[in-house]
Parts: C-alpha cells; structure tokens; sequence
C-alpha cells in the first residue's frame, strides 16, 4: 500500500516534471521567446502528472485489448481531462491555458481533433515508450531518493497552488470588459435613486475623510462592497443601498456632532434613512452593523459584514494617505 502510494507521487511529480519540459519546449519554439506555461510558477505541469495517472490506469486496463479499443480508451482519457481541466482553469481561475478556438472541428476552444490526435499518440507513446523505463527507474532508485523526491515536489506544487489560490481570490478580476460595463451599469441603476435623494446629495457638503466628502465616501464603500458582493453571489441591491445610506448623518464629525460619535452615528444614519426610504431589514443591519466591532453585536447578514469591512478599509486607507500627505487617489472611477 506504501509502496503504491509513493508510485502514485513519484509518478505524478516526475511526468509533472516531463510534461512542464516537453510544453516548454514546444511553446518556446513556437513563441521563439522562453515560456512558462501553466498557471502555476514552478517547473511542472499538474495536467501532465494526473494524466499519467490515468493513462497508467488505462494501460493496465487496456494493455491485452485491440488497438481500436486501446484509440478509444485513449482519446477518452487524454481529451475528457483536457476539456475538464480547461473548464475548471476558466471557472475557477478566470483563465484559458489553451485557446483552440481557431482550429478545425473544436469544442469551446477547450478540445480540438487535431490535439486529440496528438494525445492519441503521446497516450500509445507513453505506453510502448516512457513506460517501461520509467518502472525500470522506479524499480531500481532507492526509496529514500523516491520519498525525499515527491515530497519535495508535492510541497513546492501545494505551496503554489495556495500562492495562486490567495492571489487569485483578493486581486484578480474575474469579469471580461463587456461584463465590467454590465456590472457598472446595474450599480449606477440600483444607485441612482439615492444618488438623486437631496438629502444624500447633501452628504456632499461635508467633509469625511481629509480630501474627501461623505459623499465620495459612501459612493466609494457602495461601489467596492457591490463588487464582493457581486464576486460572492451576495444580494448586491441591499449592500449598494445599505452602503449609501451607511453615514447618513449631517454634521462635522471631527468638530461637532454627539459624544460617543463613532457609537452612536450608525442609528443617526439609520434613523435618517427611514425618513427618505424604506428599509429591508438586511439593508437596516448593514446600516446599523458598519461600525461593528466597535458597535459589539456583530452583523447579522454577509451583506453587513462586506459593508463594515470595506468601510474600515476605505477609511484607513484615507487616513494613511492623509497622513503621508498623498490626498485622494482614490481608484473609484464609476461615473454618476
Ligand atoms: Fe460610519
Ligand atoms: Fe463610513
């Protein structure tokens, strides 16, 4: 069992390896500049290491059938996982690895024959060519070699994938230009009736942040909560309205105002906000919650959670910025 284990890895790490090899190559030639291809930064390719899984797992089923049963099983394997991989590359990452869309007899530009044939035939290679050796090397090297080896690559390979993981959920923008102008417009129209109330026009008046009005404040928490909102799936009309409405009060925090403002203005807002509109009692929490967890009973919907957190990083983000004298340069850009 051990032993099938360390097969499993050894050969998964080194056809990693091969593969990541045999695409650099390919494409560097073709590019005629070194490219590395993948979407992770380490010297393999994980399409090539759980190919070779499965196609080691075709040949011991397949090796004694005839050759048409043995293209079929091929073409199965290596094309089904390509158009997996291309698929999950795309919905999970937000990228294309490949692009056959230009090729004959293609399928979403994810699989094409002509690639289908090549994996055909790297499949019968694998089998008749690479397999042999390769039980040979895993025959004769020393188990400590093979141990120390994968566990090496698998640490380097699950350290990039976590690297790539948390890049990809805080920084990448998962939406194509078309879908950003969607996505702009549906927030400028959930926005819009607020953005026309006079009494949150007024919020212009006052000065929040240094170099920056309530108004800009509000538009900017509004504008960078709907877009967790969006990437999260979350109901984005409560959180635009919520965080419009979150500092709906009318007076110069800094000079003026109630003692205990940082307490006590979320029920001000509140209480302004009921006078212009009515409130869902999700788009209630996130006003009453922004200031959580100075205000101590935390938010009771996702929604009021985006809200709070992305308020505290619009203001301490204005803060540091005011501090070192740099004045708004703010990346807020919708137009209203
Ligand atoms: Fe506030
Ligand atoms: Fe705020």
């Amino acid at each position: 069992m051990i032993s099938d284990s360390l097969n499993i890895f050894f050969s998964f790490c080194l056809f990693s390896i091969l593969g990541w090899i045999l695409e650099v190559f390919y494409r560097s030639v073709r590019d005629r500049r070194f490219v590395n291809p993948g979407l992770l930064k380490g010297p393999y390719l994980i399409l090539y290491g759980a190919g070779a899984l499965i196609l080691m797992g075709c040949v011991s089923l397949v090796h004694e059938s005839n050759f048409l049963v043995k293209i079929f099983v091929y073409f199965a394997a290596t094309t089904g996982l390509e158009l997996i991989s291309g698929f999950n590359a795309q919905y999970f990452f937000h990228t294309r690895l490949w692009d056959y869309s230009d090729q004959p007899f293609q399928y979403k530009g994810h699989i094409c024959l002509k690639f289908s044939t090549y994996w055909i035939l790297l499949a019968f290679a694998f089998e008749y060519l690479l397999l042999p050796p390769y039980q040979s090397l895993f025959n004769w090297l020393p188990h400590g070699i093979k141990t120390l080896f994968a566990g090496v690559v698998v640490s380097m390979i699950l350290v990039d994938l976590a690297v790539l993981s948390v890049r990809q959920f805080l920084f990448a923008n998962k939406w194509t230009k078309k879908e950003e102008a969607a996505i702009e417009t549906e927030f400028l129209e959930t926005a819009a009736p607020l953005l026309d109330n006079p009494t949150v026009k007024a919020l212009s008046q006052y000065n929040h942040h240094k170099g920056k009005t309530r108004l800009d404040h509000v538009k900017e928490v509004a504008w960078l909560s709907f877009l967790w909102g969006k990437r999260l799936s979350l109901d984005c009309r409560a959180i635009v309205r919520g965080a419009l409405l979150h500092d709906l009060f009318f007076y110069d925090w800094l000079r003026e105002g109630p003692r205990l403002h940082g307490f006590r203005h979320p029920n001000i807002s509140l209480k302004n906000a009921r006078k212009i509109t009515s409130l869902s009692k999700k788009e209630e929490d996130i006003i009453k919650k922004h200031m959580w967890p100075l205000t101590i009973i935390p938010p009771f919907y996702k929604e009021s959670l985006i809200v709070s957190l992305v308020d505290t990083f619009c203001s301490t983000r204005d803060y540091i910025r005011s501090s070192k004298g740099k004045g708004d340069r703010s990346r807020f850009t919708v137009h209203s």
